[in-house]
């Protein structure tokens, strides 16, 4: 009997004395071995796209630290490009897009079938890793929400507030809501062909569902992400999915029901306990150590560490960050975050 893997069992609902440990924006510039690869690529997404590069900085921190989960080094937004967006990041900024602002705009987007073309290198980096992780480490595959991929595909850049995405909601929501529609569709069969590849786990971001209030919130963050989970589990029902509503607040509340995600990741604006009473209740969380800890470190990261993995202790739990960690992170304070959490 292979003993099951420390994720899989907290997503099977598996309460442990010592939670697994993974990493938002693991792989990443925080990590010089990261910033060396990422050198020899060139630039950022000639790495997403470079299948043997890609599977090399998704196994760095692995490497490093042994986390229990590895995440494909890919970015939410390759999937806008397979559609047909123009996509680029500008150092120092951030990514910008082509825009879509009307019908003629999403209707000249390729139909779904033809993603897999621009991301078959992504599925080559899901493959390779299958093969190249210790037998310990689960592989999450992962995609953006709909609603948080079409506020940079609305804009053409990432934005505060995401104001060019409410205001086509609000000015012309039959495009708003068709475009939501084609990125539901294109996120099933992308995390599918992940799936298909090897990915073990699958995860959503939803990084800006908390600017989504009331029932937009209900429509445009929880509607997709039930949608495409329910898609998945009728394809794949053995893989588990977590979704990650970040800044939802109270929408946190009855996420895992509405939309049977197997877990539900928290950003760090929630306490610990308050998402015991109000969402661990309903099943594995995970999360939600605040990123600024990985670079001042000191007592206050061991302390906060210790109070988050007390407080999730009786359910299930995935020990995470609330969200990705920062370039100016000093890779020390990230083992010292495993060393508390694994009891050292
Ligand atoms: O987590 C991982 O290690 C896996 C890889 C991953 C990346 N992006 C690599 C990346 C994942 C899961 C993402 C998700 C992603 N990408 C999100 C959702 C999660 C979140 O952070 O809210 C979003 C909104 C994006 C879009 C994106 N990609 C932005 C806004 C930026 C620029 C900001 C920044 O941090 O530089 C990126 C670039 C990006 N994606 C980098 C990495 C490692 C930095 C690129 C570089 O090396 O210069």
């Amino acid at each position: 009997m292979v003993r099951q893997k420390t994720i899989l069992k907290a997503l099977a609902g598996e309460t442990q004395d010592v939670p697994p440990i993974w990493m938002m924006r693991q792989a990443g510039r925080y990590l010089p071995e990261y910033r060396a690869t990422r050198a020899e690529a060139g630039d950022f997404l000639s790495l997403c796209y470079n299948s043997d590069l890609a599977t090399e900085v998704t196994l760095q921190p692995i490497r490093r630290y042994g986390f229990d989960a590895a995440i494909l080094f890919a970015d939410i937004l390759l999937l806008p490009q397979a559609l047909g967006a123009d996509l680029w990041f500008v150092t120092g900024e951030g990514p910008r897009l082509s825009t879509i602002s009307d019908q003629a705009g999403l209707d000249a987007l390729k139909p779904t079938p033809d993603i897999h073309e621009t991301l078959s290198p992504i599925y080559q980096t899901v493959r390779n890793l299958s093969g190249a992780l210790p037998s310990e480490t689960t592989l999450i595959g992962f995609a953006g929400a709909p609603w948080t991929v079409a506020t940079y595909m609305i804009a053409g850049r990432g934005t505060p507030d995401q104001g060019p995405a409410h205001a086509l909601k609000d000015e012309n929501r039959t495009v708003f809501e068709g475009l939501l529609a084609r990125l539901t569709e294109a996120t099933i069969e992308y995390l599918s062909a992940q799936i298909d590849a090897g990915a073990e786990v699958v995860k959503l971001f939803d990084s800006w569902a908390g600017s989504l209030k009331g029932s937009d919130f209900d429509r445009y963050a929880t509607g997709p992400a039930r949608q495409i989970i329910e898609a998945l589990k009728a394809r794949h029902p053995d893989t588990p999915v977590i979704a990650f509503p970040r800044e939802a607040g109270d929408k946190y509340v009855g996420f895992h029901q509405a939309t049977g995600a197997d877990c539900v990741a928290l950003d760090n604006s929630v306490s610990p306990g308050w998402a015991v009473a109000n969402v661990q209740k309903d099943g594995c969380v995970q999360g939600n150590l605040a990123s600024s800890h990985m670079v001042t470190g000191g007592e206050a990261l061991a302390q906060e560490t210790r109070a988050i993995v007390k407080a999730f202790g009786n359910g299930p739990h995935i020990f995470n960050l609330g969200h990705g960690i920062t370039p100016d992170a000093d890779p020390d304070n990230v083992q010292r975050m495993i060393d508390v959490v694994r009891g050292g």
